[in-house]
């Protein structure tokens, strides 16, 4: 009877963002300085008080040097300036997990990382790559904490949730998408977010907004009941 006392949850809880394709023309994110702020903007009145975006470095489709991207990143910094929107923002990547992964930390070359090292890394939708596991053993061993983007998305652990322990027992840490738990993507996603808050698989959230669509839907996400309970989670957002 007195559910017209239930407010939403601020998203200032979070503070941080960690994932999302704010960096125009660089990604299938924002495409021109001017869709970058009316985006920022919104995520500013949504409540995040820092971002860390992360383009996409998929070794076919986005060649995205680190370097090209930190000017990127530092270019938006100055548009946002004078158009006197302040909001603290960084960048790192979001890596496909593929060879060119695996041959980069080969190489050692320094990849883009967030934080205390945290390198977030994705992976193909349908089938779980035959190398993962020497992947992460290869970044563990490079100095790298890997954290996987989405892990509701994937039809494979939609399938098997089990597995997901086994990554955390790898030493993978896990990053749930907000918009997850609207059932924006799938009902086979928001079920599995739903689980992954319930066992405590959750160890960042993030936005993954690629444009103003996005945070329409992350705006119903943090009004969700699962976004609450996420929040009572030891989640990693606040040390960043
Ligand atoms: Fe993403």
């Amino acid at each position: 009877m007195f559910k017209w006392f239930r407010k939403a949850t601020p998203v200032q809880a979070l503070g941080t963002d960690l994932h999302s394709h704010l960096l125009p023309g660089l990604d299938d994110g924002v495409q021109s300085f001017e869709e970058a702020a009316e985006v920022i903007l919104k995520l500013k009145q949504l409540g995040f008080s820092k971002l860390i975006t992360t383009p996409h470095i998929m070794s076919d489709i986005y060649r995205n040097a680190p370097a090209d991207i930190l000017e990127k990143c530092e270019a938006l910094k100055t548009y946002l300036q004078e158009k006197n929107i302040d909001i603290e923002i960084s960048a790192a990547a979001e890596y496909y997990l593929d060879e060119s992964l695996a041959a980069r930390v080969a190489a050692k070359e320094t990849l883009l990382t967030f934080g205390s090292q945290y390198l977030l890394f994705e992976l193909n939708f349908m089938v779980e790559p035959m190398n993962l596991n020497n992947i992460i053993f290869a970044l563990i061993t490079s100095g790298y904490k890997p954290v996987l983007a989405h892990p509701e998305r994937y039809m494979f652990y939609q399938q098997h949730p089990d597995k997901l322990e086994d990554l955390i027992a790898r030493g993978v840490l896990l990053q749930l998408n907000l918009a997850s738990l609207t059932g924006y993507y799938s009902k086979a996603t928001a079920d599995l977010a739903r689980l992954m808050i319930e066992e405590r698989w959750v160890h960042f959230a993030g936005s993954d907004c690629h444009n103003l669509v996005h945070t329409q839907v992350l705006e119903e996400a943090i009004k969700s009941r699962p976004f609450r309970k996420l929040l009572s989670l030891p989640l990693l957002n606040y040390s960043l």
